[in-house]
């Protein structure tokens, strides 16, 4: 995992008494592992949020697009909030008509690989025995902790308080840049700030992990 969003996200305490970044991607699940203020471990799992995309259109017959929509506006990560009984219309494929399926079964779907992807994360920590010094807790950023529910799920499977991590750092911070999603990219110019004229061989590689929308605000940090 690239230490941008930690650069962004994370206090000085959290990174002294020790967590776990999580990025929530669409492609992968990114974690570092922090301790005495240095990064100790990092890896990657190959799942992220499109698998969960993935899992809704296969399994309500429904587009990939119409499946990001619900997860995006009915979607939670644990299907105990939802209220039995609330419905949701999903949208048919090859324009069959849509039909209605209980918001608790949409959700009871994401739980079900979001429970995978913090599991995986989970035994990677355990493996190298950083859980027990991550007194700190967890941290989220990237797109996939805007989830409804994700904190509770979170702190369920690692015992442990979890938040969301918002960018911060920047001075003159646009209020929209303030999401979990631009960890990233809010770390990379924190990073270019701090460095040198003469240390910017790897930005033109860094820059290709941006997505087009956060180029639009760059333009004001450089
Ligand atoms: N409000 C939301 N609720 C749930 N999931 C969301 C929400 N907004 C975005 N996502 C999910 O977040 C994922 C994208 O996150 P992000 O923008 O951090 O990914 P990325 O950095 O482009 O991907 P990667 O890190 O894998 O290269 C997608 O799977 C998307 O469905
Ligand atoms: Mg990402």
């Amino acid at each position: 995992m690239s230490l941008l969003p930690a650069q962004a996200v994370l206090t000085p305490d959290e990174k002294g008494l020790g967590c776990l970044l999580i990025d929530l991607g669409g492609g992968t699940t990114d974690l570092a592992l922090f301790y005495d203020g240095a990064i100790r471990h990092t890896a990657v799992i190959g799942l992220g949020g499109s698998n969960v995309t993935h899992d809704l259109a296969i399994g309500l017959h429904t587009p990939l697009e119409a499946a990001e929509e619900l997860k995006i506006s009915y979607g939670c990560a644990v299907a105990d909030r939802i209220e039995a009984g609330k419905m949701v219309e999903v949208p048919g494929v090859g324009g069959r008509d849509a039909k209605p399926i209980e918001q608790h079964v949409l959700a009871s779907m994401i739980e079900a690989r979001m429970e995978e992807i913090f599991t995986m994360v989970y035994r990677e920590s355990k493996k190298n025995l950083f859980t027990d010094l991550i007194a700190g807790g967890v941290v989220l950023t990237g797109g996939g902790a805007l989830l409804e529910g994700v904190v509770e799920l979170t702190e369920r499977i690692f015992e442990m308080p979890a938040r969301i991590g918002v960018p911060r750092g920047l001075v003159g911070l646009r209020d929209d840049v303030e999401d979990p999603r631009y960890a990233t990219a809010v770390g990379l110019v924190l990073q270019s700030r701090e460095q040198k004229d003469s240390d910017r061989v790897e930005e033109p590689h860094l820059f290709g992990k941006i997505s087009a929308p956060m180029k639009r605000w760059f333009g004001e940090f450089f």
